[in-house]
């Protein structure tokens, strides 16, 4: 996938300027940026939904090969998780029993095993989560496009999720674009990471090389010489285009 010179506004109202990024073949990428500077809305022009004023979209993988993830799961609460994620592979012209036995391979995958006619108020919320990744990954999507998908899980779940994700990416070949304002979660992640400066007229001020051999594993990962300086420097450059005095967290003494 290619964005070529995009530029995006609402009315008169300019979001994004010029902007570049290229997601290639089996490559996982990450966008993190300021609030309001127009992540989500570049992932919807992405995927048609919202037209650009400019620029151009170039898509090596049908529509029907791109998977969305966005931030609040979609599932149907009338429907069980098993249910739910057959649905989609029903829409494809999937008789039902082997829709649901597609459902169960990928939610078993997921680590949902057992929870297959649960419906969605009887889950919690990474498994709601979970549930929704496995409705994305039964498709067999080419491409994923993914808006924080992970911002409301607590820190094991989503760590637990992140691993079952980089995991199922890297064995399926699957080309991703992740909008994250977390950057840890973007160093675990990426092989490629997109800083989207303030806007208005938001474009991409840099991009970095996360040299962390794969397969990946979260603890393994934080402990990779290249990864606390990367990410001090990437909150470090976020700061500047937040605006505000450089800080850092206390993810550094955690992987100690
Ligand atoms: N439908 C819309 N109509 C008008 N303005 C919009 C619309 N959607 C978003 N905007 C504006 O466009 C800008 C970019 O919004 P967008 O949702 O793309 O930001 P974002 O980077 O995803 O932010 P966040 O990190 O908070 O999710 C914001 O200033 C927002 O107010
Ligand atoms: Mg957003």
């Amino acid at each position: 996938m290619r964005v070529r010179d995009l530029s995006i506004s609402y009315g008169a109202e300019p979001v994004l300027e010029g902007v570049d990024i290229g997601v290639g073949e089996g490559q996982f990428v990450s966008l993190v940026g300021p609030s309001g500077s127009g992540k989500s809305s570049l992932l919807r022009a992405v995927i048609g939904l919202q037209k650009p004023l400019d620029g151009s979209i170039e898509l090596d993988v049908p529509s029907t090969d791109i998977g969305i993830l966005f931030q609040d799961d979609a599932l149907l609460p009338w429907k069980t998780a098993r249910e739910n994620v057959a649905l989609g592979l029903t829409f494809r012209g999937i008789k039902k029993d082997e829709a649901l036995a597609q459902a169960d391979f990928w939610l078993a995958r997921l680590g949902l095993a057992g929870f297959e006619n649960r419906f969605p108020r009887r889950l919690s919320g990474g498994q709601r989560k979970r549930v929704a990744l496995a409705q994305v990954l039964a498709l067999k999507p080419k491409l994923i496009l993914m808006d924080e998908p992970f911002a409301s899980l607590d820190a094991i779940v989503r760590a637990r999720v992140i691993q079952d994700v980089v995991a199922l990416v890297e064995r399926e070949h699957i080309s991703v674009l992740l909008v994250t304002h977390d950057l840890e979660e973007a160093l675990w992640l990426s092989d490629t990471i997109y800083l989207l400066s303030q806007g208005p007229h938001a474009h991409i001020t840099r991009e970095y090389n996360v040299p962390i051999p794969r397969p990946r594993d979260l603890i393994r990962a934080r402990k990779h010489p290249a990864f606390a300086p990367l990410y001090e420097k990437l909150w470090r450059d976020l700061s500047r285009e937040v605006g505000a005095a450089p800080r850092l967290v206390a993810s550094d003494a955690d992987a100690a």
